[in-house]
């Protein structure tokens, strides 16, 4: 903090010190926003930018003026940070083969009670029929990716029809391939719209409904920093997915664990 300028102006110091509080108060997130902003490509810019946030709140924290605010969402890494496993205990949920009218909105009910944000990867067919889903996705800060418009398998079809099946699927940053099947040329196409390709770390077989238990196991025992764990709102039933989301992300934010959306 500020040295005192002396027993002269007490009262100028008094107000110095606390316009510097309520500047101090004040930005505790903002200077995360400025840092994303420029060009910051060393691993270091967004791990730096995390205890200057934290410095900057100390002041503000000894202030009496508010009491403290509902624990504030983890800083956001800068917007193209493919570097996931250098911010710690975060996880990136996703899920596949939404919107779905049924699961979706039970899906997000879950992230929402665990303070969680996620990354849907979601077919265009199902974009056009609940496009007011995908908007609740967005509105509530999570992600979306690009999972085809129809869940064609890429590696079998000629490059038109791949490029139709990319190009006619959601806008986004990111493209993961139905199934997971890819090759060079599909990765090129790809590119060529301007997707990075995702797939996953940690595959649940949610899928094929092998019960809440065996769903919930596989995320936990997969989770570590930076890894993205593959689920599914579409598709099918997917109660057994909701109940074991709901179960692990309740032990993994014990253990100290976040969720951020993939920078798609
Ligand atoms: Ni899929």
């Amino acid at each position: 903090m500020t040295k005192p300028p002396g027993k002269v102006l007490p009262l100028v110091a008094a107000l110095l010190c606390g316009a510097v509080l309520a500047q101090a108060a004040t930005p505790s997130s903002p200077p995360v926003t400025s840092a994303a902003a420029p060009v910051a490509q060393t691993p270091n810019h967004g791990l730096l930018s995390v205890p200057v946030t934290s410095k900057r709140g100390e002041p503000s924290s000894t202030a009496t003026r508010k009491p403290p605010a509902p624990k504030p969402p983890a800083p956001k890494p800068p917007a193209d940070d493919w570097n996931l496993a250098a911010h710690g205990k975060v996880l990136y949920l996703t899920f596949d083969d939404g919107p779905q009218h049924e699961w979706t909105p039970k899906v997000l009910q879950v992230l929402r009670k665990h303070h969680a944000q996620a990354t849907f990867f979601v077919l265009g067919i199902q974009v056009a029929q609940y496009p007011e889903l995908v908007a609740a996705e967005r509105a509530a800060g999570h992600h979306v990716g690009n999972h085809t418009f129809d869940h064609k398998t890429l590696t079998l079809l000629p490059d038109a029809k791949i490029r139709q099946e990319i190009g006619t699927g959601v806008k986004s940053k990111c493209l993961r391939p139905p199934t997971g099947a890819t090759n060079a040329k599909i990765q090129a196409i790809a590119a060529a719209y301007h997707q990075r390709q995702v797939l996953w770390d940690v595959d649940t077989l949610d899928w094929e409904k092998p019960g809440t238990a065996h769903i919930e196991h596989a995320i936990m025992s997969g989770a570590r920093p930076g890894a993205i764990i593959l689920m599914h709102d579409g598709g099918g039933n997917r109660s057994q997915t909701v109940a074991a989301l709901d179960q692990a992300l309740t032990k993994l934010t014990k253990l100290g664990y976040t969720y951020r959306p993939l920078p798609c």
